[in-house]
């Protein structure tokens, strides 16, 4: 039997992960494909020299992460008519116009699905099953570290940096969390999963994401006491009058969307069709072992031929200002004419309210108002009205609503 020489690019936790499962799995692999896959050489900053490695590969995996020389590596490979699997969002989402012209030019495979959703074959979907499906709109919880935060928060009653704080002591977020809570690891993938999902070229400059940082104790009760789930969801979609919308916020979720009852450390994708009307892929988030697994299975794809570069994506119109319902939190003086002056302004800007909760807080009162869907930009003006108010007591907040469901 032949063999098939996997280069390999960094052995870190994931690097390390995919040596072992490739040896223990290399025969089942060899029977399936014909080929028996082993590696040809390992580059870490120690070790190993990437010409070298390139030279004895069929395949080239890259786990190194970072911009550079990631980027130099992949497209050299990708130039020299070889396949590469990669985990790297990072660059993808920074450099995938280069590297999948790169791919396309060359004819060769590029394959990401690790880069995404842990285990969820969110990719493969995307790029296969669904490949004949016009899809309107995919949602994601995409950053394990996140979720798993909000969902303590939500189960303990624990604040953000105490929720923090557990995630970090039981290995679910890094010693410098800053691109998990911000928002900024979700906006990666998001823009991967539109290139799929839209063949449109979205690079990270183009998403508007913000994080969890500003979650509060008061936000999660309002949820729990509306039963309400509130995720960081990256979303894609195709927005009226044509154009995309790719953004990354916390939001309120009602019990029947499939999305609601994502826990833990758990990711999942939710894919939305005309012609499927909605299907969710959810699994265990980031961990070594479990992205190895992901990238041996792009591996083993790339081993059956014949591959298929994936087209050149289009440019795209990136629309920002988009309609959301909103949940608005206010804490305010308590005396006469106070919510007939938020009604107004917000009436004036064309905000309809959907129901308010008023809660007394000694000589002040807490205002929970949740909005019809509005466009973005009348909702913050709104809100930047309101901001001024004398009688407010702390700035506005503001999280989105999403109100579908799928019963
Ligand atoms: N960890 C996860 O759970 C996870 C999940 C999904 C995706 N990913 C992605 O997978 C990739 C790898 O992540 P990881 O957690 O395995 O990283 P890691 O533990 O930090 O390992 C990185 C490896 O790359 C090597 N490396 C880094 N820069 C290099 C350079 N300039 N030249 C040569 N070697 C270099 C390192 O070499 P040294 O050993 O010499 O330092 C190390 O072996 C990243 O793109 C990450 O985003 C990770």
């Amino acid at each position: 039997m032949t063999s098939f020489s996997v280069g390999l690019l960094g052995h870190g936790t994931v690097g390390a992960a995919f040596e072992a499962l490739l040896a223990e799995r290399a025969e089942a692999i060899a029977a399936t494909t014909g080929r028996r896959p082993e590696l040809s050489g390992v580059l870490t900053r120690s070790r190993g020299d990437f010409d070298d490695i390139l030279a004895r590969s069929d395949l080239v995996v890259e786990l190194m992460g970072g911009l550079e020389p990631a980027r130099d590596h992949v497209v050299r490979t990708l130039e020299a008519g070889k396949p590469v699997v990669t985990a790297n969002k990072q660059l993808l989402s920074q450099h995938g116009d280069e590297l999948f012209g790169a791919a396309h030019t060359a004819g060769v495979d590029l394959r990401f699905e690790a880069a995404v959703g842990g285990v969820v074959p969110a990719i493969r979907v995307l790029h296969e099953t669904l490949a004949a499906a016009e899809v309107e709109r995919v949602h994601g919880i995409v950053n394990g570290t996140t979720n798993f935060i909000l969902t303590e928060m939500t189960r303990t009653g624990a604040s953000y940096a105490q929720a923090l704080a557990d995630a970090q002591r039981l290995g679910y977020a890094e010693a410098d969390p800053s691109d998990d809570v911000n928002g900024k690891d979700a906006a990666a993938k998001m823009t991967i999963l539109a290139r799929l999902a839209f063949g449109a070229a979205v690079g990270l400059d183009q998403v508007t994401y913000e994080g969890i940082e500003h979650v509060t104790s008061a936000d999660i009760a309002y949820a729990r006491e509306l039963r309400l789930s509130l995720k960081l969801i990256g979303t894609a979609e195709r927005v009226d009058g044509g154009g995309l919308s790719v953004r990354v916020h916390p939001a309120f979720l009602y019990a029947g969307h499939p999305l609601a009852s994502v826990d833990g450390s758990f990711n999942a994708v939710t894919i939305e069709s005309p012609a499927i009307t909605e299907i969710t892929l959810s699994g265990p988030g980031a961990g070594g072992s479990q992205t190895a697994s992901a990238v041996l299975g792009d591996v083993v794809s790339a081993m059956l031929p014949p591959p298929v570069p994936p087209a050149p994506a289009a440019p795209v119109e990136i629309v920002s200002d988009i309609e959301s319902a909103f949940y608005l939190h206010l804490e305010v003086a308590d005396r006469p004419g106070v919510l007939a002056q938020i009604a107004e302004i917000l009436g004036l800007q064309g905000v309809s309210v959907k129901s308010v909760v008023q809660e007394g807080l000694g000589a002040d009162a807490r205002l929970t108002i949740v909005v019809h869907p509005i466009r973005e930009s009348k909702f913050l003006a709104a809100v930047s009205l309101i901001g001024r108010l004398d009688f407010l007591r702390v700035p506005p907040r503001w999280i989105r609503v999403i109100e579908e469901v799928f019963e």
